[in-house]
């Protein structure tokens, strides 16, 4: 059972009071050459909470998804200067060549540098974050950018199909570390497709999945369902299923996997290394991610803040972060009602007026875009953090956008699932707007793989069977301009070869 420890409260940042009762079990290495060049030493990690006026520290194998203090959201932080943090980020090509090493296969290992809060003989991998940037010309000129200067980041290369898995191995370590043995999320289905494969393959964790009823596409509760989590489908939709997690878990003393959890974020923070490693550490101009719980925008602010802090980057890309319009609430309080930072103190009437004025017009997130039907992002300060960091900026975008998107992803390139097309959408968008230059290096992260939304996909492209045409419309979306329909034909082997050499 995990111990969900006592808050260790340290206001006086002594950094020997917040270390790790851990450090005593960090790892001596078998492999002689990782010993000497990455070897892992936890003592300096620490978390700590983000709020300027709280700042509490506590040890990091203890397990909070709040700050016992003031509640607000913790950071995984690092005394950096006492780490041998890398000279330069070319440091990491090195790790190529000792694949053979799981740490080092991992797509969020190899960087554990720069994630140092775990013992490596506690790391929990099954070869996550194996995803790849592609350049795409096709889906380029759809945004109107010039054609060589649009990246897709394909994180559903991932096992579980989704990114989630990079911040599910960093959690799951974390479980590894304090000795949870059951561990739980809600999820609008990503996330439970990761936590449950995890589960399934390492055989270390019984699982609890929550899910809203009806709420999650079908490929994911597939997901769920066939990896053995104990799937628990609330009524309700993902912000009541988020709810009732946190209630449990506490007294349960189950582990909880979302991404309000600090580690989850280190984990997504390799997002932003692979992208550098594939363009061999040239930073780009613009990164474009869906936003729902906020976990990758926060992570990846996280992760180029303290890049350029460490002297790794010399400059740090903008990011912009693209809601679903139907669930599109750090839009409203960002683009529309100015919420901001504000050097850690955000306007909280601005959040609980527009929260309160939510819930008295009995608002729901609605959107096609399952994976992202939010609207109390548990995250939004963090994600504030990094629009600060980064210079961001927010856009919605109709279903309607981001079904055509998708099917533009699809046609030029490996397809992504629909809430992941928020991120091209957006780019087109702001291309329009003018934010975006043609000749601006851009990279869009495609969250989740094709197939996690299957039914989306085919609705899509036979727009003319009614069941299809019931689903578009419901959203909104009642416009299918790149449908690839398919042709039905005759078992008539001269009607198939006229067919066939009609498009040939
Ligand atoms: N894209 C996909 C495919 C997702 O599954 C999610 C979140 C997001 C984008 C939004 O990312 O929360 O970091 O802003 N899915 C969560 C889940 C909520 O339960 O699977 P975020």
């Amino acid at each position: 059972m995990v111990a969900n420890t006592l808050p260790d409260r340290d206001n006086t940042g002594s950094p020997c009071d917040r270390r790790s009762r851990l450090s005593g079990h960090f790892a001596l290495l078998e492999c002689g050459d990782r010993a000497i060049s990455t070897a892992i030493d936890t003592r300096f990690a620490f978390q700590q909470c983000i709020n300027p006026d709280c700042e509490a520290t506590y040890a990091v194998d203890e397990v909070h998804t709040g700050c016992p203090a003031c509640g607000g959201l913790l950071d995984v932080s690092y005394e950096w200067d006492r780490l041998p943090v890398p000279g330069s980020l070319r440091e990491f090509e090195s790790a190529w060549s000792r694949r053979y090493d799981p740490l080092d296969f991992s797509g969020v290992w190899r960087f554990r540098r720069l994630l140092p809060f775990a013992p490596e003989d506690k790391v929990v991998t099954i070869g996550e974050g194996q995803t790849i940037l592609q350049r795409s010309p096709a889906v380029a000129r759809y945004t109107g950018l010039d054609a060589d200067r649009l990246f897709l980041q394909y994180e559903g290369l991932n096992p579980s199909g989704s990114f989630k898995d990079n911040g599910m191995t960093a959690a799951l370590t974390h479980a590894r570390m304090v000795g949870a043995e059951s561990a739980a999320c809600a999820s609008t289905g990503n996330t439970s497709a990761s936590l449950a494969i995890f589960a399934s393959t390492t055989q270390l964790f019984k699982v609890f999945v929550f899910v809203g009823s009806g709420k999650i596409a079908y490929g994911k509760l597939s997901q769920a369902l066939d990896y053995g989590a104990k799937t628990i489908q609330i009524q309700g939709d993902f912000d009541d299923a988020m709810q009732r997690v946190r209630e449990v878990c506490g007294p349960a003393k189950i582990y909880l996997c979302n991404s309000v959890n600090p580690f989850r974020l280190e984990g997504q923070k390799t997002i932003m290394y692979r992208v550098l490693e594939s363009l061999r550490w040239e930073v780009p101009d613009w990164i474009l991610v869906p936003g729902g719980n906020l976990g990758n925008s926060s992570a990846f602010g996280k992760a180029f803040q303290e890049l350029k802090a460490l002297g790794l980057i010399d400059r740090i890309p903008r990011l912009a972060i693209i809601n679903a319009a139907g669930a599109n609430t750090l839009y409203q309080l960002y683009g529309q009602q100015g919420l901001r930072w504000a050097e850690g103190r955000p306007n909280q009437n601005v959040v609980s007026g527009f929260y309160d004025e939510m819930d008295a017009a009995g608002r729901r997130a609605t959107t096609l875009a399952t994976a992202i039907q939010i609207n109390r992002p548990v995250n939004l300060a963090k994600c504030l953090r990094a629009l600060d960091v980064c210079d961001g900026v927010v856009r919605e975008v109709s279903d309607q956008q981001i079904l055509d998107a998708k099917a533009q992803v699809g046609r030029g390139g490996f397809g992504c699932e629909p809430a992941s097309a928020a991120s091209v959408a957006g780019a087109k968008l702001l291309r329009e707007e003018g934010v975006i230059a043609p000749g601006d290096r851009v990279v869009c992260i495609l969250t989740g793989h094709q197939l996690k939304d299957p039914n989306m996909t085919v609705a899509y492209h036979t727009p003319e069977t009614e069941s299809s045409r019931k689903l578009l419309a419901e959203a909104g979306a009642g416009q299918t301009p790149f449908a690839n329909s398919p042709v039905v034909v005759e078992n008539d082997i001269e009607r198939i070869l006229e067919l066939v050499r009609q498009f040939a």
